[in-house]
């Protein structure tokens, strides 16, 4: 079966996380992605968090599956030339360099789009036009910067930082979402263009409902579904809301059985306004189903700790899966905190291709996050990284250089 994106080549000029992620999403729809780095030294993350001495590390390895990969210095002249080979006969160029890098090597936009009116461009900085502009960033400045560290963690605690990479790989996404609706464009236009994604909009726009509540807080003073509201004075900005619920529903994270030594028997129970009655038989209080001071979400609100305490009463009875199973039954929404552990062993993650196990020619079998997006028509086979250089002289046949030429600029450092 063919795959969405069969005949597309992609210059992956990406390194650490954020560009690698977009141009794996890109390879897993089946285009060509080429991954070229620098001729010594690699994606530094290669060598970066190894748990196998001299053996790429899984860093690297679980962000750059199913690609070819060269090696090329591309400050030389003879390089330069191969790159500009490459940009001709691709469709995109994907980096992720520090501001100014890709220009400095002499690939401005201009150059690009001179040598191939029909190439997608498209950069991850880490800001926008302004005053950060220049700056170099990494996952957590973009959290940082990006509005979800002050609106994460706890109210009596610093700022904090998420463990999703929703700076990097939350970047990678939405830069393969614009280089996807460019190729579209070109269709019509016939034209390629310039795609870029700034890490701290991507943070920014996936912590949109913050924003939402800066300006409902500036008019009415409170944040009712806050657990400071009726507890604490609110002050000038969102304040971090621990592990309530982001959304319209009331939420917490629950004690369940074994949490005394578990550090993740716990699950996430959201306190639906259409579930009240339900949960009321399920933790033995049938009579708060009817009871007025209670079967609003209006009423319930400055009780929502004691309502919560009391629900934990039960599912402290119960293992955090029981939980689960029995609240099914009754259609509250809510869901166990597993530990990376757990994932890993997950067998419905793994049949659904969500966890998959890959074979390294050196590292041997590891396990790795599948396709997130399951598309009927464009299956995925998730294949190894490749080596350092391992296609360098495949990709330059394909150019149309010869054994001898490719032998020269080896033993010139070019590749
Ligand atoms: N041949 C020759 N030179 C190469 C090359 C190649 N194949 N590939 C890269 N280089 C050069 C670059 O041109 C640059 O040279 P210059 O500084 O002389 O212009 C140099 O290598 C280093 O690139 P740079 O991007 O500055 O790497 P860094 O290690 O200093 O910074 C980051 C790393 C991630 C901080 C920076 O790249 C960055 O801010 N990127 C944008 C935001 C981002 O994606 N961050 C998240 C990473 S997960």
């Amino acid at each position: 079966m063919k795959k969405a994106l069969d005949g597309i080549k992609i210059i992956d000029f990406t390194h650490v996380q954020s560009g690698p992620s977009c141009t794996q999403l890109l390879a897993w729809m089946g285009a060509d992605v080429i991954k070229v780095e620098r001729v010594d030294e690699g994606d530094a993350t290669r060598k970066q968090l190894r748990d196998i001495p001299d053996v790429d590390s899984l860093y690297f390895t679980m962000l750059n599956h199913n690609k070819r990969a060269i090696t090329l210095n591309t400050k030389s002249p003879e390089g330069k030339e191969i790159l500009d080979s490459l940009i001709a006969t691709s469709d995109v160029l994907v980096e992720n360099f520090a501001p100014g890098a890709l220009d400095r090597m002499g690939m401005t936009w201009e150059h690009i789009h001179s040598v191939n009116p029909r190439m997608i461009l498209a950069s991850v900085k880490g800001f926008g036009a302004g005053r950060y502009e220049e700056c170099k960033s990494y996952e957590n400045v973009a959290q940082c910067a990006g509005g979800a560290a002050s609106t994460t963690g706890f109210d009596d605690g610093v700022p904090v930082v998420t463990s999703a990479q929703i700076g990097d790989s939350g970047s990678g996404l939405h830069l393969a979402l614009g280089i996807v609706s460019a190729l579209f464009q070109r269709v019509t236009s016939g034209r390629g263009q310039k795609v870029s994604v700034a890490m701290q909009d991507a943070v920014l726009n996936l912590c949109r409902v913050k924003l939402r509540d800066q300006q409902r807080l500036e008019r009415t003073g409170v944040l009712e579904e806050y657990p400071q509201y009726t507890h604490k004075p609110f002050g000038v900005a969102v304040p971090r809301a621990g592990n309530a619920s982001g959304g319209g529903q009331p939420g917490a994270v629950l004690k369940c059985k074994g949490w005394e030594t578990d550090q993740n028997a716990y699950i996430y129970f959201i306190l639906q306004a259409a579930v009240w009655p339900a949960v009321c038989k399920v933790i033995g209080e049938e009579s708060w189903a009817d009871d007025e001071a209670m079967n609003t979400p209006q009423a319930r609100l400055p009780q929502l700790q004691s309502i919560f305490q009391r629900i934990e009463q039960w599912t402290t009875e119960h293992s955090k899966y029981d939980v689960v199973e029995i609240l099914k039954h009754y259609n509250v929404p809510c869901g166990p905190v597993l530990s990376m552990k757990e994932i890993a062993e997950d067998y419905d993650l793994q049949a659904s291709g969500s966890i998959v196990e890959v074979n390294h020619p050196v590292r041997g079998k590891y396990k790795t996050v599948g396709m997130p997006i399951k598309m009927s028509d464009s299956p995925v086979d998730i294949t190894s990284s490749p080596l350092r250089g391992e296609h360098t002289a495949a990709v330059l046949h394909d150019l149309g250089y010869s054994e001898p030429e490719i032998n020269l600029l080896r033993e010139k450092h070019v590749i």
